[in-house]
């Protein structure tokens, strides 16, 4: 069994913060931030809610489908967290988009939207005729420490959107976690029982092993997309685009460069949007889909890595 994307749609907030305005209160500079990490600006919640923006890339991607949320059969949220614990940002989005399906979060951090596209290829696979809503959603500015500037700098808010249903677009699609929270923690708050001690009581904000992650990123790109490519029966090189997840254009030079494909391959826009997460894949598929940059027929590859550590990748012919 397999899907088809018939829409996507994504959000960005309003607030546009540049490594310029960072240097008001961090000590970093844009030169640094730039070479390091190809980030110039990225976008964060200060106006919007987390729903805010989930709710608009949802409906985006609805409308962009043709599909009535009425007629949706299940909604999946890949995020790290809405603005909530419960109700979930799946149940919140439903509420406010009128749908009345089954709705649920995960969390697969950086990889969640293919981790949300494997839940819902695993759904379709029952043959059931249905209609899926996958939001992908951050707000990596509320998970951040502001004043760290190894992580702070990094990390942005967005959402991205797919809709998809029964068809043949996804040609082999593959997953991975190696648990390990010494790379990349978020600690939550652990209540306050009397029982707690202070020292008990966790940061409650992103701690990263940059260079790990950094090394785990690359070999993850490389050995996934080797895999899902022969998984499809296609080489590396029959694929027209190359969807990475943003988090660093160092990251996807590497990669690159490791399995001896053009850059031209990788769609890179991390410069304007930061690294946000789950909702990055998604935000690059929908903008290049809005561009008419997608043409049927087309080999792209999506891949990501993120918290957890997980990973996942997959090979989808475009047909929208
Ligand atoms: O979605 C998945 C999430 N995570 C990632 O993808 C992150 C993967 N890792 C990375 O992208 C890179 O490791 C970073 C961009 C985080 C860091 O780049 P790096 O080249 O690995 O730098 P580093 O951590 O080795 O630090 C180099 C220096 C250090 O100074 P010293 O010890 O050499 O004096 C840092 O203190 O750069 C310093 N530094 C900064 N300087 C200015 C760290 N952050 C900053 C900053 N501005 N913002």
């Amino acid at each position: 069994m397999s899907f088809s994307i018939i829409g996507t749609g994504s959000a960005l907030p309003k607030t546009i913060q540049t490594n310029s305005d960072l240097t008001a209160f961090l000590d970093t500079s844009h030169d640094w931030i730039l070479s390091r990490t190809g980030i110039e600006a990225r976008h964060i919640c200060i106006e919007e809610s987390i729903l805010d923006i989930a709710f608009t890339a949802s409906i985006n991607a609805l409308e962009n489908a043709d599909i009535n949320p009425k007629h949706l059969d299940l909604i999946i949220c890949p995020t790290l967290g809405g603005d909530t614990i419960t109700p979930s940002l799946a149940c919140l989005v439903q509420e406010k988009l009128g749908a009345t399906c089954p709705a649920f979060d995960i969390n697969a951090a950086c990889s969640g939207f293919v981790y949300g596209l494997d839940v819902a290829d695993a759904y379709l696979s029952r043959g059931k005729p249905m209609t899926i809503l996958i939001i992908a959603v951050d707000a990596m500015s509320k998970l951040v420490d502001w004043t760290d500037r190894s992580t702070a700098v990094l990390f942005a808010d967005g959402a991205g959107a797919a809709v998809v249903t029964n068809g043949d677009d996804l040609k082999s699609i593959y997953l991975s976690a190696v648990g390990n929270q010494h790379a990349l923690d978020i600690p939550w708050a652990k209540g306050n029982h009397p029982g707690l001690s202070e020292k008990e009581l966790p940061i409650p904000y992103l701690i990263m092993d940059g260079p790990e992650v950094y090394r785990f990123a690359i070999t993850a790109i490389c050995d996934d997309l080797r895999r899902v490519t022969r998984d499809a029966g296609i080489a590396l090189e029959d694929l027209d685009l190359i969807i990475p997840h943003q988090a660093n254009q160092r990251i996807i030079e590497g990669a690159a460069k490791r399995l001896k494909l053009p850059m031209k391959k990788f769609v890179l826009r991390v410069k304007n949007q930061g690294n946000t997460s789950a909702a990055s894949i998604p935000l690059v598929l929908d903008d290049l889909n809005r561009h008419g940059q997608l043409k049927p027929g087309m080999l792209i590859a999506l891949t990501a890595f993120g918290g957890g550590l997980t990973t996942g990748a997959c090979v989808l012919t475009w047909s929208k």
